[in-house]
């Protein structure tokens, strides 16, 4: 993950877990809490995906503030979402007040169903919860064959273009395509504000400054301070660009969900009440106007006409949107997935809270 901050990874940063024992323990604990075997599955599938793809600030450290909202009793552990059909290719998802991994799942495997029949299928998901990296969706539908959108609003931490006050969610805009080499998809997974919100979360929690242009604190100064910053606000990227780009998941995820909207969705760190997050997803079969051979060859050239591009002054490498998290994914498979101790007791807290067994690291 091509992380913006310049901070460099504290000297502990060297505690490895295998993908499938961080994958085991996280659904031990959310079986522990309430969640339905298969559910727990999926959940845990998407967290650890973000950790392997090194979007650390959406993996599985999310687990003891999600657990929070569980015991709280604002998300409901044993939900599993409905999806019923508007027209034949529109699906309208009910995410019960759920895990949103298993709303935006169900909602992207209706999508897929109905693209692969009629071309082209999207799904409005309501009542959801925080799905975490909306690449692992974009994932899915590659995975299913299928060119993706994926939009989710979020809870407010951004200002509309001018404002100082916090309206607009550090909602990502997600999209992906098959690859011509089925290892080199293209998957552009961003957040509209400089940096996401989990990242200074992330500098919080192992001690970190931040770079002084990611947020303003309360009082409307830059700041390098994580706790100072989260009491102020993020900044838009782009400034009235990355401030729309906000806008528009709005427009799609909650405004024509039905889901909540205009600064009404409430966080994932707030155990007061529930999110109601929205989601938009849409699939799109490649071979609509030609062949997927065709399709595959015309995605080989623009990623060898990308990648090969002339180099600016000082750059090694040019990378495809997406490459570089599927590069760390690859390396992750292999070595395990690096966390520091301070995150490994937290996620060992949950463990306890339910009477399951703590997290085997490498090496243990
Ligand atoms: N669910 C939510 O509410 C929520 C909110 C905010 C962020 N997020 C997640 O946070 C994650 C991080 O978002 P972000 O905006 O910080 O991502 P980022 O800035 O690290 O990456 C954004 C995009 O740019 C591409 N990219 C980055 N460096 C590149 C390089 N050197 N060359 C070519 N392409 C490059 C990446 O592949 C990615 O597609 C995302 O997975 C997002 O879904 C989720």
């Amino acid at each position: 993950m091509a992380e913006t901050s310049t901070t460099q990874p504290p000297a502990d940063d060297k505690i490895l877990v295998e993908a499938s024992e961080a994958r085991k323990f996280v659904e031990n604990i959310l079986e522990g809490n309430g969640v339905p075997k298969p559910n727990a599955a999926i959940v845990a599938r998407c967290l650890v995906a973000a950790d392997l793809r090194g979007v650390d600030t959406h993996g599985i450290n999310r687990i003891p503030s999600y657990m929070a909202r569980v015991r709280s009793g604002v998300l409901d552990a044993a939900a599993s979402p409905d999806v019923a059909k508007v027209t034949p290719a529109v699906a309208r998802v009910d995410g019960r007040n759920g895990f949103g991994f298993l709303a935006a799942e169900a909602g992207m495997r209706a999508a897929c169903e109905m693209a692969r029949e009629l071309g082209v299928g999207m799904a409005g998901v309501r009542r959801s919860n925080h799905f975490g990296m909306s690449a692992w969706v974009v994932q899915q539908a590659i995975d299913a064959g299928m060119i993706s959108l994926v939009f989710t609003n979020s809870s407010p931490a951004l200002p509309a273009f001018g404002g100082r006050s916090k309206l607009l969610g550090v909602s990502p805009i997600a999209c992906g395509a098959p690859g011509g080499n089925p290892g080199k998809p293209f998957i552009l997974d961003m957040a509209p504000s400089v940096a996401a919100r989990g990242k200074i979360y992330k500098a919080k929690r192992r001690g970190e400054k931040i770079p002084l242009d990611w947020a303003l604190d309360a009082e409307g100064r830059p700041t390098d301070d994580p706790a100072a910053a989260l009491e102020g606000v993020m900044l838009p990227m782009g400034g009235p660009k990355g401030s729309a780009l906000a806008i528009m998941m709005d427009v799609f995820s909650g405004v024509l969900s039905g889901s909540a909207f205009a600064g009404g969705v409430t966080g994932p760190y707030d155990p007061s009440k529930a999110s109601d997050v929205g989601h938009f997803l849409v699939a799109i079969k490649p071979d609509l106007f030609m062949s997927l051979d065709e399709f595959r060859e015309r995605m080989d050239i623009l990623y060898q006409r990308v990648v090969g591009s002339d180099k600016a002054a000082g750059v090694e490498r040019i990378y495809f949107p997406g490459e570089i998290e599927q590069l760390t994914q690859e390396q992750r498979e292999k070595t395990g997935i690096p966390f520091v101790q301070a995150e490994i007791d937290a996620l060992n807290e949950e463990a306890k809270k339910v009477g399951k067994p703590l997290l085997v690291v490498k090496g243990q």
